[in-house]
């Protein structure tokens, strides 16, 4: 019954949906279907700083993987069907509600620059806060006012969308904790999954290294895409590293296509 199987289209002759700054999203082999490809582009300060880092992507790829299909098999409802190949993975399509919800649990970044605590300080208790995805206006810190009174989302939905980051914040602090890293912050998007009438709001993009900030429990090594962001180098190696405590690359596997394999 190998006929009845949807056929992956070649690379040339696929629709391309979107394309962002650092993956593509393909018409997918069925209705109500994405294939989400993986660049190995690293953007930051809203792209004024770019660079192809090489293995990115695949890694992104499989980290992406692993946390989704755990949240998936916990109930946490998200886009995410399978993964593909080494770049890409089936995803349902969803209407992306235009905010990046970031959830923190310890300062870093702009909340520690916007409120002069000390990166590094615990949080009094997780935060949750929601940016208007517009890279015209560098994706601004909105309140929930702002959310429902431009429409961007209902108070419904809202609620809902707090629910979702709380489970995954929860879920994902453990998760890292287990394999020694602490989940400083992170970002995710939601989308509405409509199915027939009924519509409910999922986890959509991704969440990997270049989403989270991820520390190291033991020496506060940086895991994350900061090490790009502040020109701290090693990415690769820290992204791999996070894969590999994860569980989700072998041992003596790497992201680069014809880098030296560790021989163990
Ligand atoms: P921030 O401290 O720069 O506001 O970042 C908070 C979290 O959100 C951090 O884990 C990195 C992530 N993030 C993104 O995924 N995309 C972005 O464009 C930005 C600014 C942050």
């Amino acid at each position: 019954m190998d006929f009845l199987k949807p056929r992956l289209l070649p690379m040339n002759r696929r629709r391309t949906i979107y394309e962002g700054k650092g993956k593509i999203l393909y018409e997918g082999p069925e209705p109500g279907t994405l294939i989400q490809r993986f660049k190995d582009d690293a953007t930051a300060f809203n792209a004024k700083k770019h660079e192809i880092i090489e293995g990115k992507g695949v890694l992104n790829n499989r980290i992406s993987e692993y946390l989704f299909q755990n949240l998936n098999d916990i109930g946490v409802p998200t886009h995410f069907i399978r993964r593909l190949n080494m770049r890409e993975q089936l995803i349902r399509e969803v209407e992306i509600i235009p905010l990046e919800v970031v959830v923190r649990n310890i300062a870093a970044g702009s909340l520690a620059t916007r409120l002069g605590i000390e990166e590094g300080t615990q949080l009094p208790r997780s935060i949750i806060e929601f940016y208007y995805k517009n890279d015209a206006l560098n994706d601004p810190l909105v309140s929930e006012e702002h959310i429902t009174a431009f429409g961007w989302a209902a108070p419904q939905e809202i609620d809902d969308i707090m629910a979702l980051a709380i489970r995954v914040n929860d879920f994902l602090t453990g998760l890292f904790l287990g394999v020694g890293i602490r989940l400083v912050d992170f970002k995710i998007e939601c989308g509405r999954l409509w199915e027939g009438e009924t519509m409910r709001i999922v986890v959509a993009d991704e969440i990997s290294p270049d989403s989270c900030r991820l520390w190291d429990t033991k020496s506060n090594d940086k895991m994350d895409k900061d090490r790009f962001r502040r020109d701290m180098g090693g990415l690769i190696e820290a992204y791999t590293e996070v894969a590999r405590r994860l569980g989700v690359m072998q041992e003596g596997e790497t992201a680069r296509a014809g880098a030296p394999k560790l021989v163990k």
